[in-house]
């Protein structure tokens, strides 16, 4: 069996995408995380959850990292979340430390594998993750995109009524306020939604796509998790299954759309050698403008890490 870690594995996100993972059947999961008792809890929840759901993965938890050893994908979910009061530089100094501990913990026990970051601020963790690992970009990679795509797309369907699955969408740019959703690139089973919807509705969506994971937050308190980690998931597989999804991703740009040397989202090709191309899709000036804007943000953010 393959094998799938996931750091933060006793956190919402975490425990959420070892769920996720271990329904697909296609790998063996180990849930790290320094919470004692938490991780071994959800593992042992999970596991139990087995032969009622149908699935034979085996699934740990630990709060010992030499359990990752041979990982063939790492996912990392671990981080803390934005307290009220804490600026974004707070947050990216915080994160920054734990994703140096994480990397020394990857780089020592799973040498070989592909690193998936869900770590916030986004494109800034993974940017981090790639240099405190040493590992070569096409290696280690951000989820955003597929997040931000999917709500695009469920907005998208519910305002037409129709399959959320038959629903596709690109959104690229960083995981924030300067996302850029591409709607003449959204279609209802290959039907552009231009065709569709009025100006006024997508601008609506696409709004509520950019403030997505607040929107959440103001409901519960707390982010999101189901949506982030079934994205997480969806990358780990292709990953896994080599099966050269297009998604968007935070991906490490060397003059694509030119810009170079930031994570930030673009289209990807995702199989079994990570990130296995970036497409440069046709952008208008106004939407290049957006998704250079948005590179820019994330490269200020890089300046201020350790
Ligand atoms: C969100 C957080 C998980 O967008 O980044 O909900």
């Amino acid at each position: 069996m393959r094998k799938v870690s996931v750091v933060g594995g006793g956190g919402n996100v975490g425990a959420s995408a070892g769920l996720y993972l271990a329904e697909r059947g296609i790998c063996d999961v180990v849930m790290v995380d320094i919470a004692e008792g938490v991780p071994q809890g959800k593992a042992l929840d999970l596991a139990e959850a087995r032969s009622v759901r149908g699935y034979d993965s085996s699934i740990i938890g630990t709060n010992d990292y030499s359990d990752i050893t041979d990982s063939d994908v790492v996912v990392v979910t671990a981080g803390f979340p934005r307290k009220p009061g804490m600026s974004r530089t707070d947050l990216l100094l915080k994160n920054a430390e734990i994703v140096s501990s994480v990397a020394g913990n990857i780089k020592k026990y799973a040498p070989n594998a592909y690193v998936v970051v869900v770590s916030n601020p986004l494109d800034m963790m993974t940017y981090h993750m790639m240099k405190e690992t040493g590992f070569d970009p096409k290696r280690v990679m951000g989820m955003a995109g597929v997040l931000d795509a999917t709500r695009f797309r469920c907005f998208i369907a519910d305002e037409l009524g129709v399959a959320a699955t038959d629903v596709q969408a690109m959104v690229l740019g960083g995981h924030g306020d300067s996302m850029v959703p591409l709607p003449r690139y959204a279609t209802v089973s290959g039907v552009p939604i231009t065709d569709l919807l009025d100006a006024e509705t997508i601008d609506r969506l696409v709004k509520r796509t950019a403030v997505g994971g607040g929107e959440i937050v103001k409901l519960m308190g707390t982010s999101a998790f189901y949506a982030p980690a079934a994205s997480a998931a969806q990358m780990a597989e292709a990953i896994l299954l080599d099966n050269k999804r297009m998604l968007p991703a935070a991906a490490f740009c060397t003059g694509q759309y030119g810009i170079r040397d930031v994570y930030v989202g673009v289209p990807i090709i995702l199989g079994a050698n990570g990130v296995e191309k970036i497409v440069e899709l046709p952008l208008s000036d106004a939407e290049l403008d957006m998704l250079r804007t948005s590179a820019g943000e994330v490269a200020e953010g890089i300046k201020e890490l350790p």
